[in-house]
């Protein structure tokens, strides 16, 4: 980011945009937002964004496109094949990420299909930092397993001074590829950013290391880029060896050391879409089957050609570090004054979003009565602030009733360049006031309905009127305020 001190030394982040259009939010009274919490049966996912103030529940589709993506989306071609706005697709992935081909999907899950579907054998298993929810239900219903490498110890200890959480255990994997064999591992995935233990980077020597190790296996090397540039932009400030590269640089770099490169483009490039790269033909050929089958044909797979132009236009945005360390910036203000107020966060501050330890926020629950379920509700309740909860009812997969996840975050999502510092301070004091309020908060218990993903559909209830409680002491706290 361009170094602005200020003249009062504050420590604020400084955006460099200016926003030409908005959209209205309303903030309901608290009893309105009870009943919008009861009508979506207190699962964040199932309520309506009109009761929502400040929609923190994810950054996927929600980021602030810019003017010069909507105005690229004014010259699509609409061709249903060889369209010329796909070939200006295809030169931002090759200067922005450096791979030749081209293989577009509807989304990051239906790119994962597409890979799955093409490469992976049942019986297969596959090593990664860390899983994505949907990667591992594809990995899953091709009848392979996917197996966390992360550093247990690092990676899930929420409080911590470690800059690479994501790095993937070296030992750990050559234990593994050891275990199962370089033939039933389609590929080694790193996933860039690592989303569900809190938007923790890893550095560009441990994807180094990963690539030797595959070289030496004969394996493929598969990168997860939704959160590449945000992941780049950790490394240029952590890394020292990279502290004067250049987004471009590490993007390039990073991309070089793996064969396949796919990336959710509603994170990535701010819109809509997917897209895989590889500099493989015999790959993409293989790859280009299944998006014939499932996505459309193979110049468009699914997306609109207005998304495919704002895609590519995205992209060079992404070697943008003013629009790139917005994201991060604004995290790292949060979480720092989260943690000064008390706050139990992940550190270090990573990317996507403020994350909070659900388990140690809510000390007086234990893990049965979903802690960062009931906190996602309580934050909602306190403040209109839409948040994830990253805890064990969203990991769960469909057969395994005993499981209970690694961590128990709630996430409170940045989606690029859409907060303002004072909502972000909004919702800090909201925070800080139910944290002082914590013991309040009650446990909750979810209907279940078996199934994948199960974490968007399944209505819950809280335990007692523990809700009712928190309402009245937010009244005598805040009688003349919303
Ligand atoms: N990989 C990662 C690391 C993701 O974070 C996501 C989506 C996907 C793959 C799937 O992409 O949604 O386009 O199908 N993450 C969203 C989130 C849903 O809220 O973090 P998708």
């Amino acid at each position: 980011m361009p170094k602005v001190k200020f003249y009062t030394g504050i420590d604020i982040p400084l955006e460099f945009h200016r926003a030409r259009i908005v959209q209205k939010v309303r903030l309901l009274p608290i009893d309105e937002r009870y009943e919008a919490l009861k009508k979506g049966g207190f699962n964040t996912y199932r309520m309506d964004s009109a009761d929502v103030y400040l929609d923190m529940l994810t950054d996927s589709g929600t980021n602030a496109m810019s003017d010069l993506q909507l105005a690229a989306m004014m010259r699509a071609d609409d061709a249903y094949a060889g369209s010329e706005s796909f070939k200006r697709l295809e030169k931002a992935v090759f200067d922005v990420l450096g791979k030749r081909y081209v293989v577009p999907a509807h989304q990051g899950r239906a790119a994962e299909n597409v890979i799955m579907r093409a490469f992976l054998k049942p019986g297969d298993v596959v090593p990664m930092n860390y899983h994505f929810g949907s990667t591992a239900n594809h990995i899953r219903i091709n009848g392979g397993r996917h197996i966390d490498l992360v550093a247990p110890d690092v990676a899930f200890t929420s409080a911590s001074d470690n800059q690479f959480k994501g790095n993937i255990d070296i030992a750990r994997l050559e234990d593994c590829i050891a275990k199962y064999g370089a033939e039933h591992i389609p590929f080694i995935r790193m996933e860039a950013s690592t989303n569900l233990i809190g938007g923790q980077p890893f550095s560009m020597a441990n994807l180094m290391e990963v690539r030797k190790v595959a070289d030496r296996h004969g394996i493929k090397v598969l990168l997860d880029a939704c959160l590449l540039g945000e992941n780049a932009w950790l490394i240029i400030q952590r890394e020292p060896e990279y502290a004067h590269a250049t987004l471009a640089e590490v993007l390039l770099k990073m991309c070089s050391l793996a064969d396949i490169v796919y990336f959710s483009a509603r994170k990535l490039s701010c819109t809509r879409g997917a897209v895989i790269a590889t500099d493989n033909y015999q790959d993409k050929l293989k790859m280009d089957q299944v998006v014939a089958v499932f996505e459309g044909y193979v110049t468009y797979g699914g997306m609109s050609m207005k998304e495919i132009e704002a895609m590519a236009q995205g992209l060079y945005e992404a070697t943008d570090e003013e629009y790139i360390c917005q994201n991060p910036e604004f995290i790292r203000y949060f979480v720092n004054e989260a943690v000064r107020m008390g706050i139990p966060m992940v550190t270090p501050p990573g990317v996507l979003g403020a994350q909070i330890d659900a388990k140690k926020f809510c000390d007086h629950l234990p893990v049965k009565d979903l802690p960062a379920s009931s906190l996602a509700a309580a934050i909602y309740l306190c403040s209109g602030v839409r948040t994830m909860d990253g805890g064990t009812y969203q990991d769960v997969s469909e057969d395994d009733p005993d499981f209970v996840a690694d961590m128990e975050l709630v996430r409170m999502a940045f989606p690029r360049k859409v907060l303002t510092l004072s909502q972000t301070m909004y919702a800090l004091d909201r925070l800080k006031w139910l944290y002082d309020n914590r013991k309040l908060i009650g446990a909750i218990r979810c209907h279940d309905i078996p199934g994948m993903q199960r974490c968007f559909r399944t209505p819950m209830e809280p335990v007692g009127d523990w809700p009712e409680r928190l309402i009245a002491k937010f009244k005598q706290d805040f009688p003349d305020s919303l």
